[in-house]
């Protein structure tokens, strides 16, 4: 955390230089993950799901994509305040003629909604349990109105803070569930209960 206060104020004071202000982001979600891993190491009782090896890759690749997302979202960003300093506060002017990382974000979206709708929809049918990941779909739900009221209503107030606090939540939650996953498999493994772990889909007779 002390690097993070030292990264923060050497994004400053090198005038918001871009590729610190992504490092400072992903640092921040690193601290986000220690401390939520800090809580789940530190709980005593857990709730019980069905672990499945197919959910759990895919939601590896889903965290994946939000940090990729991320990213490209700083990199907006960056454009974003370039154009602050060259037109003021005319926030219509602001994505007048966005960089490709504009582009590529919204686009990306897509690819992060899909994906996280599958594991919702393979979360539901196979009743694994993990019910977080509605509020995982909620947040994206979130991220892409408050991204659309950017763009194309010149950033109304608040979306910009919004759009960044909720793809933190996002990560965090993605992250936790991701811990919960580990812990069913690795109680599982414990248990020796092979079947339910390579094939939850037997168990339900799909
Ligand atoms: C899952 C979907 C999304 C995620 C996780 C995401 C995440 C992010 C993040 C982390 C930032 C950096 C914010 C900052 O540094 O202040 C950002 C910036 C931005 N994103 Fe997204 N985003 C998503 C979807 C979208 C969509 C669909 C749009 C547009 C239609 C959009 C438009 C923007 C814009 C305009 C910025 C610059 C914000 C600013 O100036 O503060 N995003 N995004």
């Amino acid at each position: 955390m002390a690097f993070q206060a030292w990264l923060g104020k050497t994004v400053v004071d090198s005038n918001l230089s871009p590729y610190k202000i992504t490092i400072h982001m992903v640092m921040a979600l690193v601290i986000v993950a220690f401390i939520l891993y800090i809580i789940f190491a530190s709980k005593i009782s857990f709730k019980a799901h069905i672990p499945d090896a197919t959910f759990k890759k895919m939601l590896l690749f889903a965290i994946f994509l939000t940090l990729i997302q991320v990213v490209l979202g700083t990199q907006v960003r960056e454009h974003v305040d370039e154009q602050v300093k060259a037109v003021g506060y005319v926030k219509s002017l602001w994505l007048q003629n966005p960089t490709l990382h504009f582009y590529v974000h919204r686009t990306f979206s897509i690819f992060v909604f899909g994906l996280n709708g599958w594991l919702l929809f393979r979360n539901r049918t196979l009743q694994l349990g993990y019910r977080k990941m509605d509020l995982v779909m909620l947040c994206i739900v979130f991220e892409i109105l408050t991204g659309i009221a950017m763009y194309y209503f010149d950033f109304p107030f608040l979306s910009q803070t919004l759009h960044l606090v909720i793809a933190t939540i996002l990560f965090g939650i993605q992250f936790y569930v991701y811990l919960e996953n580990r812990k069913d498999f690795i109680h599982n493994h414990a248990n020796n209960s092979e079947e339910i772990v390579s094939s939850p889909t037997k168990k339900i007779g799909l």
